[in-house]
């Protein structure tokens, strides 16, 4: 895939946009995460997914404004998802199955054809949002996830991006 090549890609009822992350964009990326999931990452990693062609980090706006991201690891034609997130102000609108739904279109145009995923048991937004997409349950990994003294189970989804 060609990361330098920053386009684009798709509009949606006039004012949604789709489309790859800017180096200057990563501060709001990174906004929306540190305010809105209760895991915080190091804004080091998001420059890294901009550079390394390993990864894909691309963003929905909402007029102006960046709403919300998906953050991928790509091994040949497979793909993780390792982060889809909304901004806690616009959630429960629909904005997510455009992020993710547009996801789909462009991981299909550069022929990745299956994509994983790992999510808390306990997050039940997101799990009706994957299976809604497709995505089937394959595995569990026992207390996959630990924060605040608690030990959450993983579900393993994956859907063939066919
Ligand atoms: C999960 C998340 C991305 C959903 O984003 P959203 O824009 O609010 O979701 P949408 O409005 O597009 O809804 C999409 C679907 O998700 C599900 N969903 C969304 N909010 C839900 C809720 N509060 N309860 C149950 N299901 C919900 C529904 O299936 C919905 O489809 P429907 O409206 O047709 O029934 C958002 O809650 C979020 O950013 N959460 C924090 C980050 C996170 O947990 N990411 C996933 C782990 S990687």
């Amino acid at each position: 895939m060609q990361r330098n090549i920053r386009k684009k890609i798709s509009t949606y009822k006039e004012n949604l946009n789709y489309r790859e992350a800017k180096y200057d964009e990563i501060d709001k990326i990174n906004h929306i995460i540190k305010y809105g999931y209760h895991i915080k990452w190091d804004k080091d990693f998001f420059y890294k997914m901009i550079d390394n062609g390993a990864y894909i980090l691309n963003i929905i706006k909402l007029e102006d404004e960046i709403i919300g991201f998906i953050a991928i690891q790509k091994i040949k034609d497979e793909c993780d998802i390792i982060m889809l997130i909304i901004d806690q102000k616009h959630r429960g609108k629909g904005y997510s199955k455009f992020l993710l739904g547009e996801t789909l279109n462009y991981l299909k145009s550069y022929g990745i054809k299956k994509i994983f995923l790992d999510v808390a048991a306990t997050n039940h937004s997101a799990i009706n949002l994957y299976e809604k997409f497709g995505f089937k349950k394959f595995s569990e990994r026992l207390a996959y996830y630990k924060y605040d003294n608690l030990e959450i189970d993983a579900i393993s989804y994956r859907l063939v991006n066919s």
